[in-house]
């Protein structure tokens, strides 16, 4: 069975083809990320437009990638719920058509579903319950997932998500947008120990997490070094890393990764021990980060547990895991009507929860 998977909900426009839920034949993406830029973050309005540009030229690519045509097609399947409402409005709209025109059953999806499923994708030994931390611009979610696509959501964040805080600190240290994958390869140069920012509630015992004080941390702290001459921007050298008087950005970037990450992979092992969970999966675009998925393995295999994250293609916003969620909801026999609307909020706790 063969499901075109649309995603607008934030700032990529992501159509693709997969077959039988796991295979992907087509995974195409428009960035807005240059439209963004700009602005040190995505405007909203300025997404809904570059979508509506985008979308049937990214929908006709990924037909023609999968060597598909809307005959080889049996559903079409759309995220729906929670992003940005103008974003969702046009994929939503788009998808509507298609299904009217083509007579194929409509799906609406969660996107948070769709990132929880990118793991199951393509590892063929992950098995049920496990515990998955969902980490992206716009979320961070530790969620129980049971067989059937049921989910338990243990804990999130109270404020900022994970990936919002490396794009506003890489906005505080002039780095650009989006800031996550900068602030990753700063990071490698710097030293992690060198600043000690706070870890909010990692020693809470439940599973919130807070990331806005590490944000303000960071602020006081490049303002004030910039005030007072501390930080030197630029190359880093071997004068620089002697003088202990100096800070770098790459240091700050380091500190900083390392209590974000401190948080995340605490919380995360805490909450595979509680449940029983053998296996740790990470999604969503902050799982790229290379230092938080080499500190979770690690950690995880000192009790014996396992850690999966998708492919980068499969990480950050795609439709391949939106068509692969949708195969294993039409099997459960979800089907959507002309009717189906975009909700911005569109919690993943109403999403089938465990009994
Ligand atoms: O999942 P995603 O593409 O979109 C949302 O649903 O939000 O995630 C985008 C987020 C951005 O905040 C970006 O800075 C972050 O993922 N990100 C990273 C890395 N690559 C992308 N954060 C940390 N380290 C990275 N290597
Ligand atoms: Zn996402």
């Amino acid at each position: 069975m063969k499901i075109l998977g649309i995603d607008t909900s934030c700032d990529e426009t992501a159509v693709a083809v997969v077959a039988d839920g796991r295979e992907v034949l087509s995974n195409i993406i428009a960035s807005q990320v240059k439209t963004h830029q700009a602005y040190g973050g995505v405007v909203p309005e300025l997404a809904s437009r570059k979508h509506i540009e985008a979308i049937n030229y990214i929908v006709k690519k990924a037909l023609t990638a999968a060597a598909v045509t809307f005959s080889d097609i049996d559903a079409v399947a759309v995220t729906n719920r929670p992003g940005l409402i103008g974003a969702l409005l046009v994929g939503v709209a788009a998808a509507k058509s298609l299904a009217y025109c083509h007579k194929l059953p409509l799906l609406g999806i969660n996107h948070i579903e769709g990132h929880i499923y990118a793991n199951f994708m393509v590892h063929d030994t992950l098995t049920f319950p496990h515990v998955c931390l969902t980490v992206s611009g716009g979320h961070t979610l530790l969620v129980e997932v049971h067989e059937g696509w049921k989910y338990k959501v243990l804990g999130g964040t109270q404020d900022d998500a994970a990936g919002e805080v490396y794009d506003k600190v890489a906005k505080y240290l002039g780095l650009g947008f989006p800031g996550g994958r900068i602030i990753d390869e700063l990071a490698q140069k710097g030293n992690p120990s060198a600043i000690k920012f706070p870890r909010p509630m990692r020693n809470s015992g439940d599973y919130q997490f807070s990331f806005s004080g590490i944000k303000t941390s960071v602020r006081y702290f490049v303002e004030k070094a910039r005030r007072t001459g501390v930080l030197v921007e630029g190359e880093r050298t071997d004068v620089k890393r002697a003088n202990l008087d100096v800070i770098t950005i790459e240091d700050i970037a380091a500190s900083f990764q390392a209590a974000v990450v401190d948080v995340l992979v605490y919380k995360s092992l805490h909450a595979a021990k509680a449940t029983g969970a053998r296996t740790i999966t990470l999604t969503g675009g902050v799982a790229a980060n290379s230092h938080l998925r080499a500190s979770l393995k690690a950690a995880a295999a000192q009790s014996g547990a396992e850690v999966y994250y998708p492919p980068l293609s499969l990480c950050t916003d795609n439709g391949a895991m939106i068509a692969g969620i949708a195969y294993q909801k039409y099997q459960q026999g979800l089907r959507d009507g002309l009717s189906l609307n975009a909700d911005a909020n569109g919690s993943i706790a109403a999403e089938s929860p465990t009994a």
